[in-house]
């Protein structure tokens, strides 16, 4: 039999020599604290700002493969989850980890528009908003107030109360993301209509005005859908981070994905796509694009919607974004910005400083104009993103919660600070600048 891989590690300061484990390509870090000095050392940890190095869970949901720019559900390719399958088929799959038959998806849909409506005292609540506040700080607090309406969330370790409030999350996000934005525009709240799809029922609570209904273009719903789907998950990116993190304490759902959603809200992550639009906007015409490249070469700014912690070669999603847009364009007519976009993307794409860090057009690079084409607000586009992350925040919270190994999050640290000293009473101390210390 062969012996299973391990790593040797040998200590310079005692040389001595450990024998370290290794599973799936990872060495356990509790396995490091038998490396010590002495007794008294309390043994060795590693120093991973950002994560960019540390596994924090075992995780079956999906996979990236970030140099060869795959993206996987569930196993599934994300390009034909996008093209075959619809959100709520896909947020099935994430969930119960399997495709649904016809007759579960039936169910499943049944289940989730049981939840779109909203308690009358939640719609007072978004009242409460100045009418010119962020649609994601809306969204944001509206999600956690939902946790004061269903005591049954803190029962975390109830499998049924899990399910309950995963339907509620996942039925409510976009009454409350349509909501902020007509809270914005001062227009009545729109009431869901479970006749509509999905994302069809979205654009109606959205766009509604005297007509019956809204009907949306069935080439625009079908993009929206395909975002939806291409923004569902991304295992262990920021805003997830935090969900598992929030959730490891045993928080309930409500608050762990209003967390989430805070996380997403940064311009790093995803609220870059509304910041893509405002450099777009900036940069004005095509001819300015080079001055601008420059610009960020020079250390001024980033160019928002490019680079990945991930993605290394490209970002698959982008590419599908890229070719929903073009069937949107086909609806809607061009985005007058797409011209300075795609003039962007080539020439950095053929620009050493960009090739040389790997930086490629992520998935808010494109999603950003697509989504004003389709008639969205950008300050609405990271609440978009939001709506389907919730499917994926809800799958990792789950798994996370069922997993034995999973304990409350705890990184440690590494203490910079004055060794103890001693206490000055406050009449007798001088003013000691940051400087002298
Ligand atoms: N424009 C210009 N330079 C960049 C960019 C960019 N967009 N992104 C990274 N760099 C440079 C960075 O300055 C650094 O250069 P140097 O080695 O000379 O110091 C190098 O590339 C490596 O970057 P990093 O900051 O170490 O990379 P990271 O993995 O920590 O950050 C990122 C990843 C996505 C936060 C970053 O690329 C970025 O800020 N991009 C712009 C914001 C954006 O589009 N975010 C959306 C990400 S995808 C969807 C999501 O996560 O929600």
């Amino acid at each position: 039999m062969a012996t299973p891989p391990s790593l040797l590690i040998q200590d310079s300061r005692t040389r001595r020599v450990f024998d370290v484990p290794i599973h799936n390509g990872t060495i356990r870090a509790m396995d490091l604290r038998q490396i010590k000095e002495g007794p008294d050392d309390f043994g060795m940890m590693t120093y991973d700002p950002a994560f960019q190095n540390t596994a924090s869970c075992r995780s079956a949901i999906t996979y990236i493969d970030g140099d060869k720019g795959i993206l996987r559900y569930r196993g599934y390719p994300i390009e034909q989850l996008a093209e075959q399958c619809s959100f709520l088929e896909v947020a099935y799959l994430l969930l119960e980890g399997e495709l649904p038959t016809q007759a579960h998806l039936a169910h499943w849909r049944d289940e989730v528009t049981h939840h779109t409506m909203l308690h009358e005292t939640t719609k007072k609540f978004l009242e409460g908003f100045r009418y010119d506040a962020h649609p994601m700080a809306m969204f944001i607090s509206t999600v956690a107030a939902l946790s004061s309406v269903y005591d049954d969330a803190r029962n975390v370790l109830d499998p049924a109360a899990r399910r309950r409030q995963v339907l509620r999350l996942i039925g409510k996000v976009p009454t409350i993301a349509a909501y902020t934005y007509r809270h914005s525009l001062g227009l009545p709240y729109v009431y869901p209509d479970n006749d509509l799809s999905y994302t069809a029922n979205f654009m109606n609570m959205l766009w509604k005005m005297v007509e019956p209904r809204y009907v949306a273009h069935p080439a625009l719903t079908k993009a929206l859908d395909i975002l939806f789907i291409l923004h569902a998950d991304h295992e262990q990116n920021c805003s997830t981070n935090v969900m598992r993190s929030v959730g490891s304490s045993q928080a309930d759902p409500f608050v762990s994905v209003a967390a989430a959603a805070a996380a997403l809200s940064g311009p790093l992550h995803g609220g870059a796509n509304e910041e893509v639009l405002k450099m777009l906007a900036v940069i004005g015409s095509k001819d300015n694009v080079p001055a601008y490249v420059k610009q960020v070469k020079e250390g001024h700014g980033k160019l928002m919607g490019f680079g990945h912690r991930v993605y290394k070669n490209f970002d698959p999603r982008a590419r599908i974004i890229k070719w929903a847009a073009e069937q949107v364009f086909e609806v809607t007519g061009p985005n007058r910005m797409q011209e300075v976009a795609l003039e962007l993307e080539r020439i950095a794409l053929n620009d050493e400083y960009f090739i040389q860090r790997k930086l490629y057009p992520n998935v808010d690079f494109y999603s950003g104009i697509m989504y004003q084409a389709m008639g969205f607000q950008p300050e609405l586009f990271t609440v978009l993103f939001a709506i389907p992350r919730t499917v994926g925040w809800l799958a990792q919270w789950q798994e996370m919660i069922v997993d034995p190994e999973q304990k409350i999050a705890r990184p440690r640290q590494v203490y910079t600070g004055a060794p103890e000293r001693e206490f000055v009473p406050i009449e007798m101390r001088t003013l000691v600048t940051s400087a002298a210390r």
